[in-house]
This record gives structure tokens, C-alpha cells and sequence, in this order.
């Protein structure tokens, strides 16, 4: 029997509605080539239904999506819908709500695209950047007292447990074993901040003694932004807490060129929930419904949730196919200095992953 996955798809606003048919397209001739089956389940909860209804999702929005394997998702936000309200009404509600603890985005240099960096070259940008994605800096400990008053405070309290911090750097080192340089760089500030960080650096260590075939290092977090831009190839796994990886995962990507290429995961490694794939990019307003964004971010995205379901090798398919048509002149959209539009980008794909 066919192995089947439902998959949760919420396409979202501007672009996102572009780029996630494209996605699907890709998916599907993926399913096709390597005889899986793919169910659909379809949610237009957007910036639009906000402004119907008064919410991002309905009230069993998160009960709707949990059946589903996985949730691919396209960007979420639009102007006149101020950002937190579509971020917290959808996306940090799934992130927390099915416990998508790791944020996980590759940074690789693809072949054929400009990074900002001079004279690199793929080989030497290809890392991956984890993200703790539910506590640390991001914690609602904290509060607002005597407000307009000359004794006015605000306070925000990071908040790291030995079970979000163990299962993050776990979720590194594991990584980071299946990957040649078997590496691992943690993201720290233990200098500055002497009570979280030091006992992120005391985990870490406590780690890196499970896994001695892992080579790791550790820097503070502003010099650590340096090195991305200056040494891009020392890095191969880099791990870090929720602010910290926040950055270092918008960095990341940059380094490695286009934002509309960039793909990322929102992952649940346990499978009790629903992990989430999207791109890295947002809803773009400006370039929106004139067909013209790329959409190999959110197509690249569409790979790595077929290799969190356990479809490897289909997802190596869609990632050569991308490296393949980048390399090799394929159609490419304005960003990337071509005429080609959206749906070109997915055809020609989809065409390939066909075609193995
Ligand atoms: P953005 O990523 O939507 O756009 C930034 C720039 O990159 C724009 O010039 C855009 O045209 C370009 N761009 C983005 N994706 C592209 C693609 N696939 N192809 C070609 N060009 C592309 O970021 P921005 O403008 O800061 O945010 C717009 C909206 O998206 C906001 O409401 C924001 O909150 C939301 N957003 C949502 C995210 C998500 O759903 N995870 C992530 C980032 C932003
Ligand atoms: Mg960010």
C-alpha cells in the first residue's frame, strides 16, 4: 500500500497564494515519481479573514490543522493588519501550540546565485542554523508596573529549562551527525549574561560529551554575527537559544543570497504534532499578484517536509532539481536577475523532479 501523508496547507497572504500552488505542484510530481500519496487539506486563513471575522484562525483553528503530518504554510501578513496580530493570531500559536521546538533553515550558497559575500563560493557557505523556538528570551515572564509614574519599570525575564535546553542541543548534535563535518558551534553570551548563558554553555558541554566524534566550538553571539559574514565556511551546524538563533537565521540566509530561495522548518522532532514548513520570506505586498516572485523558498521547504515525513530520497530530488536549474540557466525570476515567473519556476521543477 502506498505510503500516505495529510498534509495541512495554508497558503496565507500576498505571495504566499504564488508561491504555495508552485509548491504543491512540485510535491505532487515528487509523490508521482516516488509512489507516495499526498492528501490535502486546504485553509485560506489569511489577513482577509481577519478583517472578516475579527481572528487570524477560528477559535478551533489549532484542533483543525493537528490531524494533518504536516503543515505547509506561505507567509502570513499584510498591511493594514498590524504584524503582531497576524504573527500571534497564526504562526506563534501553531509554533507553540504543537510544540515546534526547533527552527531549523539551511544557509547553503546555491550554485549560479549572487551572495553579498565576494568571492564565495557554495562550497564554502552550507550550514544549518537551529533555532530554540519556544522559551528562552521569548517568554511572557514579565510585566509593566507603575506606568507614567517617575517609578515606571518594565521587566522580561529569559526563561531556560534543562528540558528545552537539552532537547535543542540534542536536536544539534544529532544534526550534526548525519552531516560530514560533524560539527557543531553554539551561540552564547555567557560574558554579558551570567546566569542563562553560562548554564546554556554548562548543557552544551554536558552534550558535546554524548557525541565525541562531534567538533565544537562556541562563540558570543555579536562576534559570532562577524564570522558569519567573514568566515562562512567555519560554520556547519550552529545551535542557538531563541533570541540568538532569531538572528543568526536571518543572517544565515542572507550570507547565502536570494531571501526568496530560503527555505525553513518549524519542527516538532517527535511527531506528537504537526510540524510547519514555510519560507523564510514574508508576504512581499510589493511584488505581490503580479506573478513575478520565486518560488524555490517556498518549493525547497516543500523538500525539507518530505524528509522530516521520511521521504529522503524525493527530497534530494527536489533539492538537486533546484541546484540543477539554478546551475545550469534555467528560467529565473527578477530577483535572481531573470524574466521567468512564478509559475515557470514551479513548472520547470516539477518537470525535473519528474524526469529524475
Ligand atoms: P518580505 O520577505 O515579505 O519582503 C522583503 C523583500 O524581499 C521585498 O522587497 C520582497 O519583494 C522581496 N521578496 C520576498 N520574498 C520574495 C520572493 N519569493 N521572490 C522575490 N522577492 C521576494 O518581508 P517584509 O516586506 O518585511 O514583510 C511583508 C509582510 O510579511 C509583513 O506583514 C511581515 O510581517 C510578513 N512576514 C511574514 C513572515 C512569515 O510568514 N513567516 C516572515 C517575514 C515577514
Ligand atoms: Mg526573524
Amino acid at each position: 500500500m502506498a505510503r500516505k501523508y495529510r498534509i495541512a496547507v495554508v497558503p496565507g497572504d500576498g505571495i504566499g497564494k504564488e508561491t504555495v500552488p508552485e509548491g504543491l505542484r512540485v510535491l505532487d510530481a515528487a509523490a508521482r515519481k516516488f509512489g507516495f500519496e499526498l492528501t490535502l487539506d486546504h485553509f485560506d486563513w489569511s489577513c482577509e479573514t481577519y478583517k472578516e471575522t475579527g481572528r487570524m484562525m477560528p477559535e478551533d483553528g489549532l484542533e483543525q490543522l493537528r490531524p494533518a503530518d504536516s503543515i505547509f504554510l506561505g507567509a502570513v501578513g499584510w498591511p493594514g493588519v498590524p504584524d503582531h496580530i497576524s504573527l500571534w493570531g497564526l504562526l506563534i500559536p501553531m509554533r507553540r501550540g504543537f510544540d515546534q521546538y526547533v527552527s531549523l533553515r539551511p544557509c547553503r550558497l546555491m550554485p549560479g546565485v549572487r551572495t553579498p559575500l565576494a568571492g564565495r563560493t557554495p562550497a564554502e557557505i552550507d550550514f544549518y542554523v537551529v533555532r530554540e523556538n519556544t522559551e528562552g528570551e521569548y517568554s511572557s515572564v514579565g510585566g509593566r508596573m507603575f506606568e507614567g509614574t517617575d517609578r515606571e519599570f518594565v521587566s522580561q525575564q529569559s526563561v531556560l529549562t534543562r528540558t528545552g535546553t537539552d532537547r535543542i542541543l540534542r536536536y544539534a548534535f544529532e544534526l550534526a551527525m548525519t552531516r560530514p563535518r560533524k560539527k557543531v558551534t553554539s551561540a552564547t553570551k555567557s560574558n554579558g549574561i551570567t546566569f542563562t548563558m553560562p548554564y546554556w554553555d554548562e548543557r552544551f558541554a554536558a552534550m558535546a560529551a554524548q557525541y565525541p566524534e562531534v567538533k565544537t566550538d562556541q562563540f558570543h553571539i555579536d562576534i559570532l554575527c562577524a564570522q558569519f559574514v567573514q568566515h562562512p565556511d567555519w560554520f556547519d551546524v550552529v545551535v542557538g537559544s531563541n533570541l540568538f538563533g532569531d538572528i543568526l537565521s536571518d543572517l544565515g540566509p542572507a550570507v547565502a543570497g536570494s531571501i526568496g530561495i530560503a527555505p525553513s522548518a518549524n519542527i516538532n522532532p517527535e511527531k506528537t504534532y504537526p510540524s510547519m514548513f514555510e519560507p523564510v520570506h514574508g508576504s512581499a505586498p510589493d511584488i505581490a499578484g503580479k506573478g513575478i516572485c520565486n518560488p524555490i523558498g517556498q518549493i525547497w521547504s516543500g523538500a525539507m517536509m518530505l524528509e522530516h515525513l521520511g521521504e529522503k530520497q524525493a527530497a534530494d530530488a527536489i533539492v538537486k532539481a533546484i541546484e540543477t536549474l539554478l546551475a545550469e540557466g534555467g528560467p529565473r525570476t527578477r530577483d535572481l536577475g531573470g524574466q521567468a515567473s512564478t509559475v515557470d519556476l514551479g513548472k520547470a521543477l516539477a518537470e525535473a523532479v519528474a524526469a529524475g
